[in-house]
């Protein structure tokens, strides 16, 4: 298994390039079975999550075709042609859906549009139990009737779905995404309430008007749906990953450097430019994208809760723990969103980080400097952290199971080596 190695304590000075959202792309991509015309995406990021569901889309029958690279402001974004014409079989594989917990997103497309869909239970990050019982909950309101059998989701509508109104208990990313793709093609008005207002939802909501769907309310908690008949082709560029832009953000806030990261909005990274600026990083708009300098001064420490957009994203909770290890003075950290996702701390604190979990909460004591270690990833945001811990760290750091990274991060070595980071990845024999 490959291994990444950090030889740590430089400033990252320089510009980096922001792909387009990986969990944008990844809805879009399922979208794609919802019409029997060709969806043309651009601007996809190139990782192992895209490649797992290009594999399943083309098990289902989509076929696909990929458009070589796509120059985009400097960003090599990819452009795919999906076009799900003919779907002979309505079974998404356990040995495909084990590897990426996103792919439950098919089943929304697959029940509406052919009135049955069997997907395996998915699997995904370790990050807690992580159920589907709000997409089973909100598809049996539009009249899906659902069997779990054999570790698969049956889901079966022969009459196809009727329009609802579902009120999702808590808020989910990925049940809200399942749901609208559901309603478009329902009959009648569906009206989903408590929805996640994430960007990636409403870029998902964009590109089904695109394809003719009738939604409104789009970036509201509040989405209603009139049902369409069929949906048609359409061109779609995916917006940029707001994750990745703010994991480099911490590298330059993290490493004392100066980073200007282009081809990202500011607007959808209010949560995180707030923490960045209260513990004293500067971050400036500029043309196309922002510039993040820490180039004097101390961190300070800050308290976050993650939280549903518009609050501070769960995604980024490890790689500010990182940061916030390395500031003066405490900070807490509370999860609200998934249970069991501190796994970096015991890393960090191997670094020399001065951590303590209290439930759903950590202390993080800030020891102004992190020592190089052998380190273990355990999941994707939790590998990242680990990463920008070593970027701090005196001495070196070799990060093991770096495949974690590879589903989430495009080119990540080459970006951080262009700032001048010591990284490199040991290939395993
Ligand atoms: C998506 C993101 C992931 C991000 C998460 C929260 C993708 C591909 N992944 O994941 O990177 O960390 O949003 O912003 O977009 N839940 C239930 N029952 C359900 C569904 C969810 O209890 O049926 C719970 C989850 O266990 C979790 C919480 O709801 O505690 C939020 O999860 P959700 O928003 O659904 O996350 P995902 O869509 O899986």
């Amino acid at each position: 298994m490959d291994q990444i190695r950090i030889r740590g304590g430089k400033p990252l000075n320089g510009t980096i390039n922001i792909g387009g959202a990986k969990n944008a792309a990844l809805p879009l991509m399922a979208a794609s079975l919802m019409t029997a015309e060709t969806l043309n995406l651009s601007n996809l990021p190139h990782l192992v999550d895209i490649s797992t569901m290009v594999h399943l889309l083309a098990e289902l029958g989509v076929e696909i075709s990929m458009d070589g690279n796509a120059p985009n402001g400097g960003h090599i974004g990819r452009a795919l042609n999906l076009r799900a014409e003919n779907i002979p079989g309505h079974t998404a594989p356990y040995d495909l859906v084990r590897r990426m917990r996103a792919s439950i997103l098919v089943l929304g497309p697959l029940v509406s549009r052919f009135g049955e869909a069997r997907v395996s239970l998915p699997g995904g990050c370790a990050i807690g139990t992580r159920p589907v019982d709000l997409h089973l909950n909100g598809l049996r309101e539009l009249g899906a009737e659902i069997e779990l059998a054999e570790g698969y989701i049956q889901a079966t509508a022969p009459n196809g779905l009727q329009g609802g109104k579902i009120i999702f208990p808590s808020v989910s990313v990925g049940a809200t995404e399942n749901l609208l793709m559901a309603a478009c093609l329902a009959k009648g008005e569906t009206t989903l309430l408590n929805a996640a207002r994430e960007p990636e939802v409403a870029d998902l909501a964009h590109c089904l008007v695109a394809m003719g769907a009738d939604i409104s309310g789009i970036g509201s908690d509040t989405l209603t749906i009139q049902g369409v008949d069929s949906l048609h082709g359409a061109d779609y560029q995916v917006i940029p990953d707001r994750i990745e832009t703010g994991t480099y953000a911490v590298a330059a806030a993290i490493t004392g450097g100066d980073i200007i990261l282009k081809g990202c909005g500011i607007a959808q990274n209010t949560a995180m430019i707030d923490v960045l600026r209260r513990s004293g990083v500067t971050v400036d708009e500029v043309e196309d994208g922002m510039r993040v300098h820490r180039t004097t001064g101390a961190l300070k420490g800050v308290d976050i809760l993650t939280e549903p957009y518009p609050g501070f994203p769960t995604d980024m909770q490890a790689q500010l723990m990182a940061l916030m290890a390395t500031a003066e003075g405490a900070s807490m950290i509370t999860e609200s969103i998934f249970e069991n996702r501190f796994m970096h701390v015991p890393e960090l604190c191997r670094m020399g980080a001065d951590i303590n979990v209290h439930g759903a909460s950590a202390i993080v004591r800030g020891v102004g400097h992190l020592s190089g270690a052998p380190l273990m990833a355990t999941d994707l945001r939790a590998s990242v952290s680990l990463v920008l811990a070593g970027l701090a760290a005196e001495g070196e750091t070799l990060v093991s199971r770096v495949y974690h990274l590879d589903r989430g991060y495009e080119r990540l070595e080459e970006k951080l080596s262009a700032c001048g980071a010591d990284i490199e990845r040991i290939e395993s024999k």
